[in-house]
């Protein structure tokens, strides 16, 4: 079977390879073996080929956040999941055709749901979810002003927030942006550049936003923050610019704004295994009512794995690349 590997950090497309390894033995007690129908190319798995994520692993290594998949075969004392499910898997090296793990870390997913939505499951939607929910308490009618807005995260937040009478400011780099997102339900998508805190007193009538979800860094979070009330809190979860937060002695000190890091890691090792089914088993139901659904650009088969990561590290991408490891998925 194939697995993706890379043998050295460095330009995605350069380093990465699919490799023939051999099928994963039988799964041993408490253990699950499933085939990998999609994955997604997360900007966090770039960051981990390239050497610049939290975990820098030994190599040659294997990745993938995410995915989704069937389940194939079970070992002995395993009860919550049964031989032919739809599952995510909650951890990682997710890019091959087939796996074999604890069954712990496996969450069925109902039937019925577009498995590429599937595939996007465990990390964006509830980022921005955890974002919204955690941090600041919001009333229906508050702002909420985010950047990358049309990103995967970006999609999610407009729709969760909309859902709960939240509004937002959403922060774009290119004005043929506007138009999709306000169909997504943004109150208002700025082109970032100009005088954000200007934009936003004006869009909110002086109020400012409660909450600023940054996923660029640099000075596009001094800008964000620019557009907070006083006391307001600015959340960092992203890398984008590959630069650190700025954030001025004048927004800390005399508009008290708070800066807080996002990482969905410990929320998730925080949660029961029943707080954890219950998070998902939510977010999929959204999917199934057609409250979330993330942008799709193209799917790739696992052979054309460096063609798929080049296309991921495209700017303006109008949706996520994906790669079905044992075939299309119809
Ligand atoms: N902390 C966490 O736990 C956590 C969890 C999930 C995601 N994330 C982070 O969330 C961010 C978005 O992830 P995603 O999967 O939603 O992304 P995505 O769907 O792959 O989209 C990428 C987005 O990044 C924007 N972008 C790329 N480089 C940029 C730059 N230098 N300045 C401004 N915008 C830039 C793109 O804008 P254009 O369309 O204009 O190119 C696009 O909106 C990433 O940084 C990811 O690592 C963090």
């Amino acid at each position: 079977m194939q697995r993706v590997q890379f043998s050295a950090f460095g330009t995605p497309e350069e380093v990465i390879e699919s490799v023939e390894i051999d099928t994963p033995p039988p799964p041993g007690d408490g253990e699950a073996v499933f085939d990998v129908d999609a994955f997604p190319i997360n900007p966090a798995d770039l960051l981990t080929i390239e050497g610049r994520y939290a975990v820098k692993p030994p190599l040659p290594a294997t990745l993938g956040a995410e995915c989704v998949g069937r389940v194939t075969a079970l070992g002995q004392n395993v009860s919550h999941i049964g031989v032919g499910d739809r599952v995510i898997n909650l951890g990682r090296e997710n890019w091959c055709q087939s796996k074999s793990v604890p069954a712990e870390q496996l969450v069925r997913v109902p039937e019925g749901i577009d498995p590429l939505q599937l595939a996007m499951l465990k990390v964006n939607p509830p980022t921005a979810l955890l974002m919204l929910q955690k941090y600041v308490d919001l009333a229906p009618g508050d702002w909420v002003i985010q950047n990358a807005a049309n990103s995967s995260v970006g999609q999610c937040l407009i729709r969760f927030a909309r859902a709960g009478g939240i509004r937002t400011i959403n922060v774009v780099r290119r004005q043929e942006l506007v138009a999709p997102l306000t169909s997504l339900g943004a109150d208002a998508v700025i082109v970032d550049g100009g005088d954000i805190a200007d934009q936003v007193r004006t869009i909110t009538g002086g109020a400012g936003a409660k909450l600023a979800i940054d996923a660029v860094g640099g000075t596009a979070i001094t800008r964000l923050a620019d557009g907070l009330t006083d006391g307001g809190t600015a959340i960092n979860y992203g890398l984008l610019s590959g630069r650190n937060c700025e954030m001025t002695s004048h927004q800390l000190v005399f508009r008290q704004i708070s800066l807080r890091g996002f990482w969905l890691v410990p929320w998730l090792t925080g949660m029961t295994a029943e707080e954890k089914e219950s998070l998902y088993a939510g977010l999929a139901q959204r999917i199934a009512d057609g409250q979330l659904r993330i942008d799709i650009e193209a799917t790739y088969p696992i052979e054309d794995i460096k063609a798929a990561v080049a296309h991921a590290r495209r700017e303006g991408r109008k949706g996520k690349i994906l790669v079905t490891p044992n075939g299309p998925l119809t």
